[in-house]
């Protein structure tokens, strides 16, 4: 099974706010995101869950938490306590591949485990204070790039 982070990350390496805002919506760079995780499971920290209010569409997704006893009352949504108790359930239920869709406590620690990542850098500085964790080129190779309007997609696959 592919473990794919994806991420859209300002110039400046911010990638959203502690409050949970995000400081853009590029409608471009959401179409990106939802045909490239159409269908497949996506993971994500609580605080980003929450930040989006609801399940996205069309694919299973999970939430990560420490807390027990949390539930959202949506039938798409599942919650785990780790990282490889939601990889275990994603194998077992033969899915070909999984995003790592965030936020910045959750990106740290699936680069670890991730074989690709998919990265929208945008074209603009953006306020904030949760940042993308350091892409270090002794463990990643760019593999495509990608321009779009007000940003370019960077693939990377690990080495
Ligand atoms: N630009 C982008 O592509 C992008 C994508 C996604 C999110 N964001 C932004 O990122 C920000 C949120 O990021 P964040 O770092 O503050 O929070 P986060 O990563 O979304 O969520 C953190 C929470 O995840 C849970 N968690 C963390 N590690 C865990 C583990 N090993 N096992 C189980 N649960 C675990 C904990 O939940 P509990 O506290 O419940 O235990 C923790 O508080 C928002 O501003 C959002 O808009 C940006």
């Amino acid at each position: 099974m592919k473990i794919i982070i994806i991420s859209a990350v300002a110039k400046n390496g911010v990638i959203g706010k502690s409050n949970g805002e995000m400081p853009w919506h590029v409608k471009e760079e959401f179409q990106h995101f939802k045909k490239t995780t159409f269908g497949f499971p996506v993971i994500m920290g609580r605080k980003t869950f929450e930040t989006l209010g609801k399940p996205l569409k069309g694919r299973l997704n999970i939430i990560l938490t420490k807390k027990l006893g949390i539930n959202y009352p949506f039938a798409e949504v599942k919650i785990f306590h780790s990282l490889t108790d939601a990889y275990s359930y994603c194998e077992k239920e033969k899915y070909e591949k999984v995003f790592v869709i965030g936020g910045g406590e959750i990106y740290s620690q699936a680069m670890e485990t991730a074989g690709e990542l998919i990265i929208s850098y945008m074209n603009f500085q953006a306020e904030g204070d949760v940042f993308f964790p350091v892409i270090d080129s002794e463990t990643w190779k760019v593999e495509s790039r990608e321009k779009r309007n007000e940003f370019e997609i960077c693939r990377y696959i690990r080495k």
